[in-house]
């Protein structure tokens, strides 16, 4: 494996994570530059993404570099049977990097093992989503002005949402508290509560999504009910729209707290509250750009502030 490659948030330390979050910052004040002038990246997105991997081409656009890639594998000769193995390789011999989604937990670390190439892993199944991880951490830190000690609710689909899971393994270096929003059939996987345990991490679990749990949160995480991860129909429609965010829920919430949402949303949360001062789901998918700028020159060794 590529020591470049950015798979898993878990990766990576708590200073490396600190010094991408310095790094996005630097892309934040400079996102123009020529300084992936020559290299091309390739963006392989094997499950639908507006927000990722658009923020990933444009964050190569801007730093001078080319993109190559599909966004629909019915495209590629993956529909006539060619291997995810063999798609990197070949990939390989094209891209400085690989950026890549898909629908399968692990596809990422397996493409590392048949590649020296870095990749980034852009979603992984319901496992991991790292990029979006620092674009959520660079989110929180730019509204609550610190990481330590921050109370964050997440809600909604938090067994198939792989963006609170790479949230949580990234915020637990920062002493949080956690609650956790869900029905039952959809709480926090048992891997990921054990780590809260074995860490000394404060969480709380609820079904309900009281005023008391609002009013005590620093960040409000809500996620989107991931329908195709569901085997059975029906219980996704019994679970779609347990939790909804309305404007009127925000009354009596901490001036300072926030709403994040990695997005798209479905019913998560009321058009009602996108005007509220509270909302920052809009922002947080624009510091994508600026976080995967920071990701992807780290994985290529490009220190911008040496430059
Ligand atoms: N947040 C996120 O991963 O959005 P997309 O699925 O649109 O990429």
């Amino acid at each position: 494996m590529n020591s470049s490659s950015f798979v898993a948030i878990d990766d990576i330390n708590k200073q490396e994570l600190l010094d991408l979050l310095e790094r996005t910052r630097y892309f934040e004040e400079h996102p123009n530059s020529k300084i992936l002038d020559g290299r091309v990246v390739a963006t392989l997105f094997f499950e639908p993404s507006t927000r990722t991997r658009l923020s990933f081409e444009t964050a190569v656009n801007r730093l001078g570099g080319r993109v190559i890639g599909f966004s629909d594998a019915s495209t590629s000769s993956t529909s006539k049977g060619e291997t995810l193995k063999d798609t990197i390789k070949m990939v390989s011999n094209y891209a400085d990097i690989i950026v890549m989604r898909h629908f399968l937990e692990g596809a990422a670390q397996y493409a590392t093992e048949v590649t020296d190439v870095p990749i980034v892993n852009a979603g992984d199944g319901a496992n991991q989503h790292p990029s979006q991880t620092l674009l959520d951490l660079y989110s929180i830190l730019k509204t609550q002005g610190r990481l330590e000690g921050l109370v964050i609710t997440m809600v909604g689909d938090l067994k198939y949402g792989r963006t609170v899971h790479s949230l949580l393994m990234a915020m637990r270096h920062f002493k949080p508290v956690f609650n956790f929003v869900s029905s039952p059939e959809l709480r926090m996987p048992e891997e990921y509560i054990r780590l809260c345990d074995r860490e000394g991490i404060e969480y709380h679990e609820y079904t309900d999504f009281s005023k008391e749990v609002i009013d005590s949160s620093d960040i409000i995480y809500m996620t989107r009910v991931q329908r195709e991860r569901f085997s059975d129909i029906m219980e996704y429609e019994r679970v779609k729209n347990l939790y909804t965010l309305r404007n009127a829920m925000l009354d009596g919430s901490k001036p300072t707290v926030r709403i994040l949402h990695p997005l798209p949303r479905v019913n998560e949360i009321n058009t009602d509250v996108d005007d509220n001062p509270k909302a920052y789901y809009f922002e947080q998918a624009r510091n994508g750009v600026f976080a995967r700028q920071a990701i992807l020159t780290r994985a290529l060794g490009i220190d911008p502030l040496k430059l």
